[in-house]
This record gives structure tokens, C-alpha cells and sequence, in this order.
């Protein structure tokens, strides 16, 4: 396996950043390829904390060429933040990060319009992070929006004008303030030109250097954000982002093509978290539920929101397992279920008096649909840094045996705390010998 993807199974949270963290010292090059500053990529090494949201979490590691691909949307400002913080940190990201010239670029106006969007939807709000992800996207697909490649063009004003023709009415209608620098093209046109100087050294081709490194026999992590339940398509629709962070995605959103990629590993968190609206059929609203959010410290690393949390799901698990193909999985957060007495895992969906096991497209059935459950023994013993899968307590073993049975993929790593060493890494399961040799 060369080219992974390392793709979520939820709806997010599932701790993709610590895998790819713990695995990329095995690649050359980490990349990106959908979300913005959406995303929040928690990982903890040592002393140190980092919160990534735009830059590849592969940026942590010395040497790591890491791609931001065609596919994200990219706002100037908090890059150059996410940029200042890891230079603060000591981490030079200088000529081994690179954007894409063709990745959309987010801008303020994006911003005002999704916040506006979601004060008018009030109770019906889809619970967006506010970072303006949904109107950026939009302005990419109906065509009016910029990439990297035209921060530099020479009608750069002509092109915001435009941009503000589409966005400036519906802030309108929406009741929002357009007094706003931010709305004003000539103020805006003057900061595209400052970020269009910094973004510099950065901006390149990214499909053609990847390409050309495939080529020439390196291996590329394919780091994705969000989760496949919060996929444009495959998702929960409407709750859901705006770009495929599903497998798919991967190719289109750096330019690689599909028969580049050879393996896919999806991250799993032992419970289930969901941070916004929508439904959330193993949603736990009592105590259990407050305990997973407190031990396991669920809250959103972009807006601090407390996350839902419920149980496992595996009928959303199977599905989200089906649309990305899966080589293997990685469950984290395990430790977090060792105090509880009996877990119970999502296997079926009761709709209008008939077990589903498949997921639905309807949004009205999926917020009707009864979890039915199977019932596991808790373990009820410390797993915190156990490293040796024959130490776990049997009845933690049998539910990651559940999993792979369900799922039809290998349990290759098991998190077992918030840092890179707190990992099982499983040698046993031929084959993937290239991500668990050694401690990474
Ligand atoms: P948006 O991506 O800001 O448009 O938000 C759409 C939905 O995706 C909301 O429910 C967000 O909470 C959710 N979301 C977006 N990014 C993440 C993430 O990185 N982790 C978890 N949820 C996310």
C-alpha cells in the first residue's frame, strides 16, 4: 500500500489527525483534499498540543512535504494564523507546504452570508461552524467564486465585484448589515493583494507535484476532514458539509486519479459524537451520555461546542464503511468506555415498525428511526496506554472483534489516549506491515 486515505466513519471527530500523525512518518508526503478551516485536527505528542484546521497534520513531523489540494476551500487569514501559531511552536513549514493554485478561496463575504444564513434558519439552523464553508463552495460550484490563481489576476476587482453582486442582495434580504468593510470591494480587493504576497511561496501546481512524485515512487497520505456521514452526497443530508469527505474525494480534490489510491483506513471513534444538528439515532441525552462527553473530552476544537454523544452505530458504520471501500480501521478513544458497566451498539434502525439495517436517505425516516440494540459486558478496567492488544480485557477484545465482524475490515491500530505512544498497534493482521512496523 502506498497511497492511503485516511477517511472519518462518523460524522467527524473520530481522531483522524492523531492517526495520521502516528502513521505518516511512513509517507513522504501528507495532503489534503476537502474542508477549510471547518475542520479540527487535534494532536498531541509529548507536552506539546496542537489544534491544525487548514494545514495537514503531517506539518508536525521534520522534512514532511504537505499538500493543501484543489479540493479545500482556503481563507487567507486563518492560514497565515494557523501559519504564525507553528512557527510560535518552533515548526518551519517553509518550502514543503504547498496550496493548490486551483483551491477555492474563502473569503469574509462567505463568512457574513453563512452566519446570516444560519440566524435566519433559527430553530431549523444546521448548526454550521460559522466559518463560511457552505457559501464558498456554493460560490465555486455556480462559478463565481476565486481560486488561489486569481488572488494575482489582473482584474482581481472586476472579479470580487462580481462575487459581491451574488452575495451582497441575499445578506440583504436576509436582514444582515452590508456597512461592512469586509462587503466593499476596494477594501477587500486591498487585502487580496496583501494575501495574494504572503500566500506566495506557497501557492503551486499541487496536482503536477503530486503526480510527478507518484511517479517517481513516494508515497502520499491522503489526510481527509469531517466524516463520511457528513459528506455532500452520502451524508445526512441537509445536515451536512459541503465537500466529499468521502474516498472519492481524495482523487478529485487533488487531482490524483482513483487508481492512485491503494488503501483506505477508517477512523472509528468506539462511541459515537455529532457536533450541529440533524438526526443521531444512538444519541444518549442522559447520564451515560454526559459521561462519554466529559471523559472523553468531547468538545468541537473549532467552536468549543459540547459534542452529542451516543452510542456506537454500525448500521451508519456499515454504510459508511461501504462508501469508502475500507483496507482497515482504526478505533479510537476505546479508553473512554472502561468505566461502563454495559455497552450497547447500534445494529438496526426501527422505521414505521420494520428493522433496516440499511442507511436511509430520507431525512423524515431517519428522524423517526429507533435504535435497536445489541448489548455488550463493560470492561470495567483501566485501558488507558496499553499497548499490547493481548492486555486488553477480554471483554474489550470481543467488542473490537464485534467491529471487525461488522465492519468487514481489520482493527489495525486502537487508540487507547489522547497521545501518538497511547496506541495498540496490531502486527498480526498481514499485510499492512508498511503502517504498523514499530512504534512510528
Ligand atoms: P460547515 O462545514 O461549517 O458548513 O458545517 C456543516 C456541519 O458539519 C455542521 O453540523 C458542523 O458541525 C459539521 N462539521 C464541519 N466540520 C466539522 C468537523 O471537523 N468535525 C465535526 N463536525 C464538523
Amino acid at each position: 500500500m502506498s497511497n492511503v486515505v485516511i477517511a472519518g466513519m462518523q460524522w467527524g471527530d473520530e481522531g483522524k489527525g492523531k492517526i495520521v500523525d502516528l502513521i505518516c512518518p511512513a509517507f513522504d508526503v501528507v495532503a489534503r483534499f476537502q474542508g477549510g478551516h471547518n475542520a479540527g485536527h487535534t494532536v498531541k505528542f509529548g507536552d506539546s498540543h496542537f489544534a491544525l484546521r487548514l494545514i495537514p497534520s503531517g506539518i508536525l513531523h521534520d522534512g514532511m512535504r504537505c499538500v493543501m489540494g484543489n479540493g479545500m476551500v482556503v481563507a487567507p487569514q486563518a492560514f497565515l494564523d494557523e501559519l504564525a501559531e507553528l512557527k510560535e511552536a518552533g515548526v518551519d513549514p517553509r518550502g514543503r507546504l504547498y496550496i493548490s493554485e486551483r483551491a477555492t478561496v474563502l473569503l469574509p463575504p462567505h463568512v457574513h452570508l453563512d452566519q446570516a444564513r444560519e440566524a435566519e434558519r433559527g430553530a431549523d439552523a444546521i448548526g454550521t461552524t460559522s466559518r463560511g464553508i457552505g457559501p464558498a463552495y456554493e460560490s465555486k460550484a455556480s462559478r463565481y467564486g476565486l481560486r488561489m490563481v486569481d488572488l494575482t489576476a489582473a482584474d482581481l476587482e472586476e472579479r470580487l465585484a462580481a462575487l459581491l453582486a451574488v452575495i451582497r442582495p441575499q445578506l440583504v434580504a436576509l436582514g444582515a448589515d452590508v456597512d461592512h468593510p469586509d462587503l466593499d470591494v476596494a477594501a477587500l480587493a486591498e487585502r487580496c493583494h496583501a494575501w495574494a504576497g504572503d500566500l506566495k511561496p506557497f501557492v503551486a501546481d499541487t496536482g503536477r507535484l503530486l503526480a510527478g512524485w507518484v511517479r517517481d515512487g513516494e508515497r502520499v497520505l491522503f489526510e481527509g476532514a469531517q466524516g463520511a456521514l457528513l459528506d455532500i452526497d452520502h451524508g445526512t443530508f441537509p445536515f451536512v458539509t459541503s465537500s466529499s469527505s468521502t474516498v472519492g474525494g481524495a482523487a478529485v480534490g487533488t487531482g490524483l486519479p482513483p487508481t492512485a489510491i491503494d488503501g483506505v483506513i477508517g477512523i472509528l471513534k468506539a462511541y459515537t459524537t455529532r457536533v450541529g444538528a440533524g438526526p443521531f439515532t444512538s444519541e444518549l441525552l442522559d447520564e451515560t451520555g454526559k459521561h462519554l462527553q466529559r471523559r472523553g473530552n468531547e468538545l468541537g476544537t473549532v467552536t468549543g461546542r459540547p459534542r452529542r454523544c451516543g452510542w456506537l452505530d454500525l448500521v451508519a458504520g456499515r454504510y459508511a464503511a461501504r462508501v469508502n471501500g475500507l483496507s482497515a480501521l482504526a478505533l479510537t478513544k476505546m479508553d473512554v468506555m472502561d468505566r461502563l458497566a454495559e455497552i450497547q451498539v447500534c445494529v438496526g434502525y426501527r422505521i414505521a415498525g420494520e428493522v433496516r439495517t440499511d442507511y436511509p436517505a430520507d431525512r423524515a425516516a431517519l428522524a423517526s428511526a429507533e435504535p435497536v440494540y445489541r448489548s455488550f459486558p463493560g470492561w470495567q478496567q483501566d485501558t488507558v496506554g496499553t499497548l499490547e492488544f493481548a492486555d486488553l480485557p477480554p471483554a474489550a477484545r470481543d467488542y473490537v472483534a464485534f467491529i471487525e465482524e461488522q465492519m468487514e475490515a481489520p482493527v489495525l491500530f486502537v487508540s487507547t489516549g489522547p497521545k501518538r505512544e497511547e496506541t495498540i498497534l496490531r502486527r498480526e493482521h498481514p499485510g499492512f506491515e508498511l503502517l504498523t512496523a514499530g512504534r512510528l
